[in-house]
């Protein structure tokens, strides 16, 4: 299908033509000059102490879920309106995820109030998503999180580069894991970043990427190790060195990135009021600065979503829904044990949630395309009226 304005675009030119030859010219592939520059540029960009580059967030929330001791049996509070990956890594160390709500309609990530609702003495962790690079209430989870000694893992994967208090999204808790994925802010196709300040997690964390090995190629490459040890159930979570450097590229451009999303999004919600006020929109309160991964709208009380995104289809836009709840999929739907309290507004949220199009390259008459669009399909998908 070829979209007029599809969901989302990359944004690579000459200079990632460039550092993807100059790797294939060094002769070198996994793990060595890009992935060590890469890590030390991303640690500087987010302010953490540690950055370690893997393979996909889904590695990365995986890897840390190890790192923070969670076991089968442990409890692992999440949000339900989220990619599937934040409750998967829990199940894949034997731990439960325990859905938790979002805060409101007009912030869609998880709520404090929820999450306390969701602690038993089982309870280990939390994790958290900062839903299109919006914070989550960082300063209560914190504060919850200390209060009964959990440990906090940020799904950073829609906030590279937001910031909360001054605080990189993804540095306020034990652990932060981006993705790097085609349509996040920043991509290397696959790819993902961690981060922790905090140094035994991250030398476990580095072991833990490559099977727990004490040296690696690259190491024996440069002849400071002749043979290794292994000292933990490790896998291979490693990225390469074609996808760090595109990284490093690629984060040299983020921040302007973000900064046309921005304008982007600050037009949809011009438009939006103006000629569809019957649309809700999300997140138009101020808690830190956004990295606008996506563009979340609300449709109106019994519009038929399906022939809206038809609609908007036929208008050549593509749109997505983020998130249909997990706790609603065939392989989630059968545990009960993983709800603990109400998830009314995350399944309110779910129902009538559309995501529109958002990407640097998406241009004001694009915009403008996609908002006549919608109007169109508000006509169309409305509810009759007898
Ligand atoms: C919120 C969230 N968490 C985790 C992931 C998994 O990222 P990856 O595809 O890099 O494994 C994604 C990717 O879409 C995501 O959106």
């Amino acid at each position: 299908m070829s979209w007029r304005v599809p969901l989302a675009d990359i944004d690579f030119d000459l200079q990632e033509e460039e550092a993807a030859l100059r790797v294939i010219r060094s002769r070198w592939l996994s793990m060595g000059e890009e992935t060590q520059g890469f890590e030390r540029e991303f640690a500087e960009f987010s302010g953490a102490k540690h950055a370690l580059a893997v393979s996909n967030a889904t590695a990365a929330l995986h890897l840390a879920c190890i790192a923070a001791g969670i076991q089968p049996g442990d409890e692992v509070i999440v949000p339900s309106l989220s990619f599937v990956a934040t409750a998967n890594a829990v199940r894949y160390v034997g731990g439960t995820p325990i859905f938790a709500d979002i805060e409101s309609e007009d912030w869609l990530t998880i709520a404090p109030a929820s999450i306390e609702k969701c602690i038993s003495e089982k309870t280990r962790a939390v994790i958290v998503m900062h839903y299109a690079g919006f914070a989550c209430d960082m300063p209560a989870i914190m504060d919850i999180a200390q209060k009964y000694n959990l440990m906090v893992i940020e799904d950073s994967a829609h906030a590279i580069g937001a910031e909360l208090n001054g605080r990189k999204l993804g540095t306020w808790g034990d652990m932060g894991c981006y993705s790097f994925f085609s349509n996040k802010n920043m991509t290397t196709g696959e790819g993902g970043m961690l981060t922790t300040n905090d140094d035994a997690l991250a030398e476990r964390l580095k072991l833990l990427r490559s099977h727990g090995m004490t040296s690696l190629s690259w190491d024996r490459h440069k002849g400071r190790a002749w043979t290794y040890d292994v000292v933990d159930l490790g896998f291979n979570y490693r990225i390469d060195e074609l996808r760090a450097a595109l990284g490093r590229t690629q984060l040299k451009k983020v921040t302007g990135f973000n900064k046309r999303r921005e304008d982007a999004t600050a037009l949809y919600r011009a438009l939006l009021s103006e000629i569809t006020p019957e649309i809700h929109i999300p997140f138009m309160q101020t808690r830190g600065t956004s990295c606008y991964h996506i563009m979340p709208i609300l449709l109106p009380e019994g519009v038929d979503r399906i022939k809206f995104m038809e609609s908007m289809k036929t208008d050549g836009v593509q749109t997505s829904i983020h998130y249909p709840p997990i706790h609603y999929f065939k392989n989630y739907a059968e545990r009960k044990d993983f709800l603990r309290s109400g998830l009314h507004l995350t399944e309110n949220v779910g129902m009538k949630e559309v995501t529109l199009p958002l990407y640097p390259a998406l241009k004001n008459e694009d915009i403008k395309w996609v908002v006549n669009a919608i109007r169109r399909a508000l006509d169309t998908a409305q509810p009759s009226r007898e």
